[in-house]
């Protein structure tokens, strides 16, 4: 008999998704298993969850071991391979996460959308961390205030998470801060490796408490700053690739919004604020369904927003503030006084 502590751990790993990089990894397919696949021209884990009982057993496999196999490589890719009716459902359960702007809000019609993950990149100091903070508190706000009734994991990088922002932000939207700061999972991570682990070990905090805001603030900056020079840049970009493709199964799985940020480093000779490269270049573009630009005003307080890519909605761009007691729109007043 196992004692109850060996019997958690089994449970836990029989409750993580598995994930199959190659079809020996499958159970049931071993070597002299995957050469015959291999030769009847199923070399990936993907081709066989297509597959038919029929074409593998050619393989000397029996049929329920057939059925076993490509039901194994069936979970692993269950999001890849969807039917459109069910695509068509999920997409019925998108709810929408207010940004705390109405502006913000109209450029990506109507609220950040769960399901996807949507990137906001910007210089130092534009203001992703205080946006990120103030989705989570948005997101413990009732449906019809634009929240999701639910609680935000707040993955931290660079140490930069400031409870007081929190307490700053509830207050005004009549939310006891202490009520929110429970709903607030938060967790730093002190490397790459650690970073792309805490996510993969998330599921289980997230269907615990509700989770319906991941926000990985900044997706980035230990990439970045670990791996250097263009040899790396390969393993840096499988790596962030296969991260987002995570994060991006869990926001859809617990129809959660996920925000990622991502810091731009502005080019020294760079003229115009978009001549700015964001780090993770093509990777992080193609995985992060809505990209958002933030950059600075002459006028303090005041940023601009542009809706760089989403998967409908055309480029366009707004103006909002950061204030002390978070994310606002810029009102009337504000032109008056910045006239002046
Ligand atoms: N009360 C406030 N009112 C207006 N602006 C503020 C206020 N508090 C902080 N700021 C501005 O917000 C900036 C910090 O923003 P934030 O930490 O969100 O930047 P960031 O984009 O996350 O930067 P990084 O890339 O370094 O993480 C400060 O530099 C300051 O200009
Ligand atoms: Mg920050």
């Amino acid at each position: 008999m196992p004692d109850d502590g060996e019997k958690a751990k089994k449970d836990e790993e029989s409750e993580k998704p598995k994930q199959y990089e190659i079809i020996e990894d499958l159970p049931g397919v071993g070597p002299a298993t995957a050469e015959k696949l291999r030769e009847l021209g199923f070399q990936t884990v993907e081709s066989l969850a297509i597959a038919t009982i029929k074409e593998l057993v050619p393989a000397g496999i029996g049929e329920k071991q057939a059925g076993k196999i490509i039901s194994e490589a069936r979970n692993t890719i269950a999001i890849t391979f969807i039917r459109a009716d069910e695509l068509i459902k999920m997409r019925q359960n998108v709810q929408r996460l207010t940004t705390g702007s109405k502006a913000i809000d109209e450029l990506v019609g109507g609220g950040l959308e769960t399901q996807t993950i949507t990137e906001f990149y910007g210089e130092y100091g534009v203001g992703k961390s205080i946006l990120c903070h103030q989705l989570a508190v948005n997101a413990h706000l009732p449906e019809e205030k634009g929240g999701l009734n639910g609680a935000a994991l707040y993955i931290d990088t660079e140490n930069t998470f400031r409870p007081e922002w929190i307490v700053r932000m509830a207050e005004p939207l009549g939310i006891d801060p202490k009520e929110v700061a429970e709903k607030i999972i938060y967790c730093e991570a002190y490397n790459s490796d650690h970073q792309i682990l805490l996510l993969e070990k998330s599921d289980k905090v997230i269907k615990e408490n509700n989770i319906r805001l991941i926000i990985v603030d900044s997706l980035t900056a230990h990439f970045r700053s670990e791996y250097l020079g263009r040899e790396m840049l390969a393993e840096r970009q499988q790596r962030l690739n296969s991260h987002m493709h995570r994060l991006v199964r869990l926001a859809r799985a617990f129809n959660a919004v996920a925000v990622v940020t991502n810091q731009v480093m502005s080019k020294p000779d760079a003229f115009f604020a978009l001549a700015v490269e964001p780090v993770g270049g093509h990777v992080v573009a193609h995985t992060s369904h809505t990209r958002m630009f933030l950059r600075r005003t002459a006028s303090g307080p005041v940023r601009i927003v542009r809706l760089v890519s989403s998967p409908y909605l055309p480029e366009g761009e707004r103006i909002f503030k950061v204030t002390n007691e978070g994310i606002k729109d810029v009102t009337e007043e504000d032109e008056v006084k910045r006239r002046k």
